[in-house]
Parts: C-alpha cells; structure tokens; sequence
C-alpha cells in the first residue's frame, strides 16, 4: 500500500470523505436543528469539476477510497454525473457513499451503472413513531424500500448505520439484530457523539459499543471477525450460527484514532483532517485563484502532516468544533 500521505505520528492517510453538499432532506436531532439552519450559498459549493480536480490531485498523492458524504449527499442535483467522473479516476480502488436513503428508490440504479461500489444508509429506527421523531420525518417505508432496490441494483453487502443513543435504541437493539438476521444488510451501531447542532451531547446519552454487545450476544451469540485489510472505524462481529454479522463502532468509549487512515474534504472546500478538527485548510480559495497541482499537492501535504492525535471527548480540555454532524459528513 503506497501513499505519499503520512502524518507526524506515522499513520497513513489512504481515505478521503468528500461532502458533495450540507443540506439534508431529514432534521435528525443527532446531528441538525429543527429550524433555522444556516446554509452555505451555492457559489460557495465546489462544482463537480472543482471536486473532480481535487480528487485526481489526492488519488495522485495515495488515496486508494473516496466516500461522498453529505449533509445528504443525494440532495445534490445530479450527483450519478459526479460519481461517473470519480469513479474513472486511475488508481481509485473504491468509491462509496453514505446516504440517509431516501433518494434510493430513484438513484440507486443510476448510481450503480455510474459506477458507485458501495452504500452505507443511515437507519436509526425500525418504528415509524420513532423514526419520525429521530428525523423529524415520516419516511420510514421510504428508506426501506429505499434499501430493497438498492439490492436489486447489486449493493451487497449494504451496511446500515445506527447512531446508538440511550433512552432511545436500547430497546431496539435485538429487533435490530433480527432485522441484520433477516436481510443481507450488515448493521453498524455507532456510539451518539458530540456533533448535534442543538448541543444536547451528554457523556450519559451515548449507548456503549460493549453494553450494545452483551445485550445482542444473550439472545443471539456473536463471535469476533478477524480484521483484515485497512483499518475500518467499525469492530465486526458474527452471529455464531452463521446469519448475518453486527458491528460497533465505539467512537466514544475506545476511540480508534490511532489506526485513523481518513481525511474529509467539505462542501465548501475546505480540508478537516479530523472528525473533531478545529482548524481546517481552504483548498477552495487557491483552487479558484489559478493554484496549479504542485500548489495544492504541498497544501494537501501539509495538511496531512499536521493531523491531530485524536480526539478528547470526555477529557478535561475537549473543545467541540464550530461544524455539526451535517457540515462535516460523518
Ligand atoms: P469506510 O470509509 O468504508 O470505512 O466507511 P465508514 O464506516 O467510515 O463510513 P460511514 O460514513 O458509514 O461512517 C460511519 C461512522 O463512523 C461515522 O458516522 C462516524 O460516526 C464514524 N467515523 C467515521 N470516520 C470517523 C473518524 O475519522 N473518527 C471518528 N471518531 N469516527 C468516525
Ligand atoms: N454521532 C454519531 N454519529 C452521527 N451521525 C450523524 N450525527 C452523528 C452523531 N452526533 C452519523 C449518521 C451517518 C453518519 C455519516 O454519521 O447516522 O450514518
Ligand atoms: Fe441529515 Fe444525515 Fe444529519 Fe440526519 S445525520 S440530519 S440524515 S445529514
């Protein structure tokens, strides 16, 4: 694995998260406010040909996946166009995206023939009630049939991301496993971080990975899988008699930052080399200013080479960054 990107404490950046937009089509409380959102004006927003140029320029340096993020990244008008152009670029192995699903029924199809290899859908509910007061939205049948076509379209395995709140998916969490049994999705529980708009974070909100596991593993048995390959955020585990696998994703509880391989590039150009940055490096301005590729390689470079250590959520001294959930894209 060959990448120009390494950071000073030696880890290699080989994954770049690219928020084609920061509008969403949901409110999630998790991540956005009810009302009131503020967002970027359109000029503001790389064009496709802008993402397309930066892509190629990080390919070149050693990113191997790109994964479109959002806001929800299928509120951007036309996006199969964009993932034609990323997904021709030489030496990108593999370009996925993360989506609340909504737009599935129409787009999955279109995606696939572009050429997109993976979905990660976001679905924290399997009931209605509950799912529209998670999103502020009643489309649960809409993301399911959502998930349904995108298997027809040749997504497999599909992976559905929970964001495990307490009070909230404790009493979900074996319906869940049911649902993982019972359908060739493979879903992913992510600890609830302090990334809401509304500022509502408490330590006593997240749901640990660990208590997420021993409740599923008393009804249904699980047993690790070996990681292989890259380092991935979520540790994977199977259900002993072979239907389906869980995974957890203890962003909170045992964060993972020292295997992080990942950086994100924003809707509005700027580069955050962490989740919980608190500076970040505008590519846009130089970009639109005539910056040739050499320029933006040592930005790029530099950026990367002064990646945080990690966060410090629960430490004495954590600062929460300016951009919530839905600027960042995940
Ligand atoms: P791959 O890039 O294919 O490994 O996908 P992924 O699993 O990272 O993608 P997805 O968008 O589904 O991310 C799932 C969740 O993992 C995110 O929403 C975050 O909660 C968490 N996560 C992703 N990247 C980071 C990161 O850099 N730091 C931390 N702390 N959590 C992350
Ligand atoms: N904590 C943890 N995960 C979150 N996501 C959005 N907001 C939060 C949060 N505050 C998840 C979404 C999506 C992924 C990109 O990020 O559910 O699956
Ligand atoms: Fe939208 Fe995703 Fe944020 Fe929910 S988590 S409001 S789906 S961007």
């Amino acid at each position: 694995m060959y990448t120009q990107l390494i950071d000073s404490h030696g880890r290699h950046i080989i994954k770049l998260r690219i928020s084609v937009t920061d509008r969403c089509n949901f409110r999630c409380v998790y991540c956005m406010p009810e009302e009131d959102m503020a967002f970027l004006p359109k000029p503001e927003i790389l064009t496709f040909e802008e993402i397309e140029r930066l892509a190629r320029i990080f390919v070149g340096l050693g990113i191997q996946k790109i994964r479109l993020t959002g806001g929800e990244p299928l509120v951007r008008r036309d996006l199969p166009r964009l993932v034609d152009q990323l997904s021709g670029i030489p030496g990108l192995r593999d370009l996925s995206m993360t989506t609340n699903g909504i737009g599935l029924v129409e787009l999955a199809h279109p995606l696939r023939k572009a050429g997109l290899d993976r979905l990660n859908v976001s679905l924290d509910s399997l009931n209605p009630e509950k799912f529209m007061q998670l999103t502020r939205r009643d489309m649960l049948q809409k993301v399911l049939d959502g998930l349904q076509v995108a298997f027809d379209a040749g997504f497999s395995p599909i992976r559905i991301n929970v964001v495990a709140m307490r009070g909230f998916t404790d009493d979900e969490l074996v319906d869940f496993a049911q649902f993982a049994r019972q359908h060739p999705y493979r879903i992913r529980f992510i600890e609830f971080m302090p990334l809401d708009a509304d500022h509502n974070w408490e330590d006593s909100k997240y749901l640990p990975g660990k208590e997420i596991l021993e409740r599923i593993d008393t009804v249904y048995p699980l047993e690790i899988v070996e990681p292989k390959g890259a380092p991935e955020p979520a540790t994977r585990y199977r259900f002993k008699d072979g239907l389906g696998e869980i995974g957890i994703i203890p962003t909170v509880s045992e964060p993972f930052c020292d295997s992080c391989n990942r950086i994100r590039l924003i809707a509005d150009g700027h580069l955050r080399t962490c989740l919980f940055a608190t500076r970040e490096t505008d590519l846009k301005t130089p970009l639109r200013n005539g910056a040739n590729d050499d320029e933006l390689r040592r930005l790029i470079r530099e950026a990367v080479h002064n990646k945080e250590q990690g966060h410090m959520i629960n430490q004495v001294g954590f600062i929460r960054p300016n951009r919530s959930m839905s600027q960042i894209g995940g």
